[in-house]
């Protein structure tokens, strides 16, 4: 097979122009990756973790409705001037470390939810000719160091596509994307040989799924532009993956982390109770709260 070499990673995908209709009403004016876990949204998790992986630059694949995420990433001058004026020097620098560097930050919109491989085309023009990460924001996964750390790792050693993958109970793969492992490199890493978007649970090849998180060639772009709809009527991203396992090497990483499918609700609001205990300044007063509810 043939082999590129390893360029850097330096720019990630988010592909957040889907419509969140699991989230309805909550969804109607405000996008689902705006939606907090504790007090920060959805999306900005994901863009912390790119950040510590050393991504450099943040393409937003964004649709009609998605404007807040674009302000969110903005220079909020009257908040930040009134902030400084009184004082909230702490609340001020919350806001400062929200945001990318100058020009760091890109949007382009997909004009209709045609899927996600054609929102991830959408992207082409921004990442040109150079390996990119792609983080779909609303599978929220906790682990240090984070998920896109630990995969840029493995690409930098294996060079190809590398694809987070859990193991999920056999009764769950219709769901998802799942994949088919061969040849193992370490205790996290197998070589691809075949994937599947959402299978029979019968014909599942295993019980390791798609976990939102891919290091991908920019090849993976003109198999995207040839790619007809497939699982539920959508542009699938795993159909042209499929087309590019033919030519380049698919690597599967077993990541070291907890998933949380914000995009469902019981997984939000497990992701909100995970993560609110977890914080020094919350966990403590939250867990006999959270006691007593059980009780
Ligand atoms: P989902 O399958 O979660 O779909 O998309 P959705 O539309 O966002 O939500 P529901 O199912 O209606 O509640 C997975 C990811 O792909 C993006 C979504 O924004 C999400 O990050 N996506 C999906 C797009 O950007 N465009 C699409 O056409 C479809």
């Amino acid at each position: 097979m043939s082999q590129k070499p390893h360029k850097r990673v330096r720019k990630v995908v988010f592909p957040v122009a889907g419509l969140g209709t699991r989230f309805l009403p909550a969804t109607k004016v405000i996008p689902k990756e705006m939606l907090t876990v504790v007090d920060k949204p959805v999306i900005q998790y994901a863009v912390e973790e790119a950040i510590e992986a050393g991504i450099e630059h943040f393409v937003f694949v964004t649709g009609r409705g998605k404007v807040a995420i674009e302000d969110h990433f903005d220079l909020a001058f009257e908040l930040e001037s009134t902030l400084k004026t009184r004082g909230k020097n702490a609340e001020l620098e919350i806001l400062k470390s929200t945001r990318p560097l100058f020009g760091a930050a890109s949007f382009v919109r997909q004009q209709e939810p045609l899927g996600l491989g054609h929102a991830v085309w959408c992207a082409r023009d921004i990442i040109g000719d150079e390996p990119f990460a792609l983080a779909l924001p609303d599978m929220l996964i906790k682990g240090v160091p984070g998920c896109l750390a630990q995969m840029i790792e493995t690409y930098n050693n294996h060079g190809g596509n590398v694809i987070a993958v859990e193991e999920v109970p056999h009764e769950h793969v219709n769901r998802y994307g799942v994949v088919a492992l061969d040849k193992q490199f370490d205790d996290r890493t197998h070589s691809i040989t075949a994937m599947v978007e959402k299978p029979k649970i019968e014909d599942a090849p295993s019980d390791l799924i798609i976990s939102g998180r891919y290091i991908l060639q920019p090849e993976i772009f003109s198999k995207l532009a040839e790619q007809k709809p497939g699982a539920g009527g959508e542009i699938q991203l795993t159909d042209s993956m499929i087309e590019l396992l033919t030519d380049q090497n698919f690597f599967a990483y077993r990541f070291d982390g907890k998933t949380y499918d914000c995009g469902d609700k019981i997984g939000y609001l497990a992701a909100n109770v995970a993560y609110a205990l977890d914080r020094p300044d919350i966990g403590p007063k939250f867990r006999p709260v959270l006691d007593q509810l059980i009780k």
